[in-house]
């Protein structure tokens, strides 16, 4: 556990006014937890930039009646294995399947198989959303 340091910082008025409802907003129960939150968001967008092993998701959405995509999917992610930790599959209706993949590994690799998974014809939406191992943040 890292100790605690308080920090003061100067901050014009209508910029600080403005932090407040959106940290009030999303549901952060203390201007320090939202402020923290931001300071990390920070340093994983930097891991994603500088760092080896980056850890996210990525949500697809598909009709399962397309030609060959079902799969293509299951090809691609076996292409993976080792990157892919598991994956979730929700029938949204008669049509329409969610998948989430977690993944861990390289960047370079990760930003491949989201390369990869772009490619397939059919998909009404894939986003990938980056997090980090944690191993360096508090
Ligand atoms: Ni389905």
């Amino acid at each position: 556990m890292s100790q605690i340091a308080r920090i003061s910082i100067s901050v014009e008025e209508e910029l600080l006014k403005k932090f407040d409802s959106f940290s009030e907003e999303h549901g952060f129960p203390t201007r320090s937890e939202a402020i923290k939150n931001v300071m990390r968001e920070a340093l994983i967008a930097e891991e994603w930039t500088k760092g080896t092993h980056v850890a996210g998701t990525i949500s697809l959405v598909y009709d399962h009646h397309k030609p060959g995509i079902v799969q293509k999917l299951l090809e691609t992610q076996h292409d993976f294995c080792p990157e892919i930790q598991c994956s979730q599959h929700v029938h949204l209706d008669h049509n329409n399947c969610m998948e989430i993949i977690v993944l861990r590994g390289t960047k370079e690799r990760i930003r491949e198989i989201l390369k990869q998974l772009r490619q397939i014809k059919g998909l009404k939406h894939v986003v990938l959303t980056m997090t980090t191992t944690g191993k360096h943040l508090h």
